[in-house]
């Protein structure tokens, strides 16, 4: 079978990352796919040092990528709402299929995103929009598919959990450990986003959204950061026997689903208040399987490239059968619109 072609538009850290994983386990991952997964062009800015592009084609025009007849899947790794959003809706018009890490643009555009691609049919899938490496969206989607779910919590920023890691462990102060999470790949281009809570509201929304088959309303998400936590709140509460989390929580109630994101005292001995520096932990509740806990890295290069791959796999072999038997790939149903308000 000829292999699957992708664009990948977006050569940063998780473009880079993307492209090195796809290269590196080609056989492994062609044999999960059911054919290869071969990169066909680059559009990027500037070329990244970690990636040996060798003859592929490299062009700085997104849209030359969402245009070009030879490419199946536009992977959208530029980031942002702007740009990413119209080169999404491009690749959507001519009928490719899409793959993105970007949890802005699917909780603030999801609902318009999902509507074009369901009327053009074709897919878009965003694992690495949540949680970074962990497949969260596909144990929700798939694994917990018997389940009604009743609520889910965890950590779901990898910067603001390294921050109040830092701080507690080694005393470091707020702005320098943040400075090197910046330095590490792991915060936002704006990193407000991270310690204001508005990448944790953007991942929960996503989330609540696969969870209850809800639209995405990330405007009715309460969201406060870990911006004016100090030193000393995070030494009070380890004192008390507490550890200060930064949670992202989504839990049925009479009136509505309820979607909050703050800073939360939680007992030093439970598994949540021991996930430690980058990594994320969601604990999800159904109500035929109990709680199930998922974790692992939330942000960073190769973690965050395995959910991207993961998802050029899972279109790769939806490619090769019947489209009406696909794995859905939508957040909800469209006619659910007015129906789940938050
Ligand atoms: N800035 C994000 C985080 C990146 O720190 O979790 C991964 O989504």
């Amino acid at each position: 079978m000829k292999p699957v072609k992708v664009g990948i538009c977006g050569l940063g850290t998780v473009g880079g990352g993307t492209f090195n994983v796809l290269k590196r386990n080609a056989e492994e991952i062609a044999r999960r796919a059911g054919r290869g997964i071969e990169v066909a062009q680059i559009a990027t800015r500037q070329l990244n040092p970690k990636c040996d592009t060798g003859s592929i084609s490299i062009t700085d025009d997104v849209f030359a990528v969402a245009s070009n007849p030879e490419i199946d899947i536009v992977v959208e790794l530029i980031g942002g709402y702007t740009l990413a959003l119209e080169l999404v809706l491009k690749a959507i018009e001519n009928g490719k299929h899409v793959v993105t890490a970007n949890k802005a643009l699917i909780a603030v555009h999801g609902n318009e995103i999902f509507a074009r691609a369901r009327e053009r049919g074709v897919i878009v899938a965003f694992e690495a929009s949540v949680a970074g490496g962990i497949p969260v969206i596909k144990a929700i989607r798939e694994g917990l598919a018997a389940n009604r779910i009743n609520w889910l919590a965890g950590i779901i920023n990898g910067t603001g959990n390294f921050i109040l890691t830092e701080m507690r462990e080694k005393g470091r102060a707020f702005e320098d450990v943040l400075k090197e999470a910046q330095a590490l790949g792991y915060a936002e281009a704006d990193p407000t986003f991270d310690v204001e809570g508005i990448d944790a509201a953007h991942k929960l929304t996503i989330l609540a959204s696969i969870a209850f088959g809800i639209p995405l309303q990330f405007d009715k998400a309460y969201t406060e950061g870990i911006s004016r936590l100090t030193t000393a709140d995070v030494n009070y509460a380890e004192a008390l026997g507490y550890r200060i989390k930064h949670l992202g929580v989504a839990r049925r109630t009479e009136a509505g689903i309820e979607l909050r994101v703050h800073p939360t005292l939680i007992p030093a001995d439970r598994l949540l208040a021991n996930v430690n520096g980058v990594m994320n932990a969601v604990m999800v509740n159904g109500d035929a399987v109990g709680s199930t806990l998922y974790y692992g890295a939330g942000a960073g290069m190769e973690p965050t490239a395995s959910a991207v791959v993961a998802d050029l796999v899972d279109v790769a072999r939806a490619l090769t059968t019947d489209p009406n038997n696909r794995v859905p790939h939508l957040a909800f149903q469209p006619d659910s619109l007015s129906a789940h308000p938050i």
